[in-house]
């Protein structure tokens, strides 16, 4: 019904089908990276303005780039400095949804791997990493199921898409998935053998990736029928590279019931899917399917829609309404969105708005909305590589960018606390000018570093404390006296430290 008054998809958005398929920089970035002497990280000079006061906890995201480069995931502090580079993806790799979770009641970082593919099917296959506090692996998440169709001449190892990578409290992760599938296509203008893909959602034990719970989009088309998806099918639905992705499950919320919270891009939709695989409602941003709209309440192609409070008579939910897509962009803002669902009157009503005017932003895919502890919000802008936090009173009280727009994005981002006990040691690099040698010395993701003790000499394994220097930034430099060699201890308050190895001074400053 709607899907006709849509423009065609540009074969410009097809030919940008691979996003990540070539490895490392053969495309310069005008932003500008940070770079170190002791390590070979180079996070982002991001662009920092504050307006007030602002909640503590790190920056997590990731940064893909839209073009030929895929950089590492980052936690970062909200001035500027490195606190963690992640893995570098492999080629044909990336990396999504950098986020610290809580995992059997201990913290841990997750993100997603794999192999992604652009708009306008937006999707990828992959697996999901735990680490602990030290980074180092504790489990990976897969999905292997044979009967799967991929798109053409891929070797898949697991099926977990990119978009989900959420950990209930019952040991379990929740995570979306995509299913090439023949499908009659007629009754929305493609061929009768045409190709949609479908679009899953699981439930998987952490531990042994046994599916705890499986839901297929095109098994419920009596309920979502295909005419409701915006995503016009002109030049797609012909062949299983080209399916038609007419459902675009992006976010996965679970209630307390047992029952599952969805969010469809192309329905411009939020799903309630009971236990039983049944949709017990559904919200549309543009026609309140089950919902009477409020004043003000209007969202589409939207992200991580979050179950934020439910009650006998009401839900409150949250998201990142993007509002723009590749089919329809740059006639309204991009917006953090509060609604509230009376579940007797059935009336969607406004509880929250968030838009910075000074600073209006049309994001066509990913983002996230993430409720922060103190009452303030951040929103992740996705393909506009932005974070912005907003008080309480809805106030923008920080704008932070990360590279230029539209050419590196992260999926979401995250301000959390987090403590990280590398079990790497610290790295040091000297030179010498003169008679003095100029140390640097860095230690990926210990945030409880303190300060630094210096060792050097003229034998290896003869060396003697030579300076100590309060830890200052990610890379923290002393200059002393002319010696060979150097060593460098990181401390974590009085009790604990670690030491690099010994490293000649044989670079020139
Ligand atoms: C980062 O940006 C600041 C402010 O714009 C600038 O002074 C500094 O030189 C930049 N650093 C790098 C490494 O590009
Ligand atoms: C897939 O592999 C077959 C057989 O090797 C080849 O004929 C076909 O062109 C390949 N298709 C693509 C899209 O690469
Ligand atoms: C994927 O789709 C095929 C049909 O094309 C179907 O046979 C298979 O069961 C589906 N797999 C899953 C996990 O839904
Ligand atoms: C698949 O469909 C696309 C889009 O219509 C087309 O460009 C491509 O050539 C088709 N591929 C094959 C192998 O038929
Ligand atoms: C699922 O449960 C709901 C509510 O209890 C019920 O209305 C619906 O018919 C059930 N669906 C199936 C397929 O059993
Ligand atoms: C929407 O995005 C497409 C693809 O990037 C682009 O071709 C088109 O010009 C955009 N439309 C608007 C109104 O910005
Ligand atoms: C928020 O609004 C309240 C009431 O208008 C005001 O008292 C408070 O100072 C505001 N807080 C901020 C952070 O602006
Ligand atoms: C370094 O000290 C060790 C132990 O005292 C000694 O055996 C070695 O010869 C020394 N090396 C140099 C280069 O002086
Ligand atoms: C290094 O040499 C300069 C003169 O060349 C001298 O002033 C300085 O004290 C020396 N520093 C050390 C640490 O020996």
């Amino acid at each position: 019904m709607m899907t006709g008054q849509l423009s065609i998809i540009s074969l410009s958005i097809l030919s940008i089908w691979f996003f990540s398929s070539h490895g490392k920089a053969d495309t310069v970035s005008p932003w500008q990276y940070q770079t170190f002497k002791s390590a070979t990280y180079q996070p982002p000079n991001m662009t920092i303005e504050k307006h007030g006061r602002t909640e503590p906890g790190f920056l997590f995201f990731d940064q893909t780039w839209a073009g030929t480069v895929d950089y590492a995931p980052l936690i970062m502090t909200d001035e500027n400095e490195l606190v963690w580079q992640g893995p570098m993806p492999a080629e044909d790799n990336t990396i999504f949804g950098l986020r610290p979770q809580t995992f059997e009641g201990k913290p841990v970082l997750t993100y997603w791997r794999g192999t992604g593919y652009g708009d306008p099917l937006g999707f990828g296959y992959g697996v999901i990493y735990l680490l602990d506090q030290s980074y180092e692996e504790i489990y990976r998440v897969t999905l292997e199921d044979s009967s799967f169709a991929v798109v053409e001449n891929l070797t898949i190892p697991s099926w977990i898409d990119l978009h989900e990578s959420k950990l209930t409290d019952r040991g379990s992760i929740l995570v979306t998935a995509v299913n090439m599938t023949q499908y009659d296509l007629r009754s929305v203008g493609g061929e009768e053998d045409g190709w949609i893909a479908d679009s899953l959602f699981y439930e998987l034990d952490v531990k042994t990736s046994r599916v705890l719970y499986r839901w297929s989009a095109l098994e419920h088309v009596d309920e979502i029928p295909l005419e409701g998806s915006l995503l016009p099918i002109d030049g797609l639905g012909n062949n299983r590279t080209y399916a038609w992705g007419a459902f675009h499950i992006n976010s996965v919320d679970f209630f307390d019931d047992g029952a599952y919270l969805i969010s469809s891009r192309y329905y411009c939709s939020i799903y309630r899917i009971n236990r039983n695989g049944t949709v017990d409602w559904v919200l549309n941003g543009r026609s309140g399917g089950d919902f009477k709209l409020g004043p003000g309440v209007d969202f589409c192609y939207q992200h991580d829609a979050r179950i934020r409070h439910t009650s006998e008579d009401a839900v409150i939910i949250s998201m990142f309404n993007n509002a723009n897509s590749p089919v329809e962009n740059g006639t309204s803002p991009s917006t953090g969105l509060l609604l509230r669902l009376d579940l007797n009157t059935h009336e969607a009503t406004l509880e929250r708005k968030l838009l910075d005017s000074r600073d209006v932003i049309y994001s066509e895919s990913q983002g996230n909305y993430q409720h922060l502890p103190g009452g303030h919000t951040l929103l992740g802008h996705g393909q506009i590589p932005k974070f912005k936090e907003y008080d309480a009173n809805g106030s923008c009280v920080m704008t932070l960018q990360f590279g230029e727009n539209n050419e590196v994005s992260s999926y979401r981002g995250f301000r959390l606390p987090w403590i990280g006990k590398p079990k790497t040691p610290p790295s040091v690099w000297a030179c010498s000018s003169g008679n003095s040698t100029h140390i640097y010395m860095s230690w990926n993701g210990a945030t409880e570093l303190t300060g630094w003790n210096v060792y050097g000499g003229s034998n290896a394994s003869h060396l003697q404390l030579v300076g100590s220097v309060p830890k200052k930034g990610f890379e923290t430099t002393i200059v002393i006296g002319s010696v060979r060699y150097v060593q460098v201890e990181g401390k974590e308050g009085a009790l604990m430290s670690r030491t690099s190895s010994v490293v000649p001074v044989n670079a020139t400053c």
